[in-house]
């Protein structure tokens, strides 16, 4: 069997600029291989890093064959958390993708379908949960607790024991610091500095 047989084929579901940094993602990490990328409305004759669209989601259905795993690339937190259900609820397989250049703890835990970018930091001990983003760049010190389909933006850090509730967005550049929770369905402003808890929906 050659080297590109031995890889796990992902399929990319979502083809905007999010979807862009997926498939590059994909393709710098060895075992992993973009078996295609499918959007809802995928515009005729358009493709993405090379790779041609196609559509609908259903089209994930028709080749689970040719497929090992999806991973979901939408950057919105709620479109992303329902394409996730719809994913499963079909019996597809919800994958990780940790860039190379990604330094994660060997303790830290990682949610089904989440998205670890370049030069993000996740340290020890540290739980993400499913369908997460942290994004370029982001810190994620240890001990922190993550719920699902939230997103932290580049740059944005998250001190040692902050802990981020189901679907909220840390804008870019933000502060989260030590043990400070922060609810769920939250806005987070980029670049603010949260000093004390934040409640849902905040
Ligand atoms: C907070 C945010 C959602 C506001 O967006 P918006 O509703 O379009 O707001 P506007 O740009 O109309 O700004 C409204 C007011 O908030 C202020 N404001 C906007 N963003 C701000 C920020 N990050 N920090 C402080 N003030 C901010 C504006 O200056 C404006 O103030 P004014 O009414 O006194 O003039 C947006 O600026 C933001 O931070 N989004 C996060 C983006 C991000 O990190 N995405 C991840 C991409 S990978």
């Amino acid at each position: 069997m050659d080297m590109e047989q031995q890889k796990q084929r992902i399929a990319v579901f979502g083809a905007g600029g999010h979807g862009k940094v997926v498939v590059d993602a994909i393709e710098c990490t060895a075992g992993l291989t973009v078996a295609c990328v499918v959007d809802d409305r995928p515009l005729a004759g358009a493709t993405l890093l090379g790779h041609p669209l196609a559509g609908g989601r259903e089209v994930l259905l028709a080749r689970r064959d040719e497929i090992d795993g999806v991973i979901v690339a939408i950057g919105d937190n709620r479109a992303r958390a329902a394409a996730a259900r719809w994913l499963g609820e079909h019996g597809l397989t919800l994958v990780c993708v940790v860039h190379p250049a990604a330094v994660v703890a060997r303790s830290a835990r990682i949610g089904a379908g989440t998205l670890i970018m370049p030069g993000a930091v996740v340290n020890a001990e540290a739980r993400i949960g499913e369908n997460t983003i942290i994004n370029s760049g982001a810190i994620v010190e240890h001990d922190c607790d993550i719920e699902a389909a939230v997103h932290v933006a580049p740059g944005a850090v998250l001190c040692g024991g902050a802990t981020v509730g189901a679907g909220t967005l840390v804008g870019a550049g933000a502060v989260v610091l030590p043990g400070v929770c922060i609810g769920p369905g939250c806005l987070v402003k980029a670049g603010t500095i949260v000093i004390r808890d934040m409640e849902a929906d905040a």
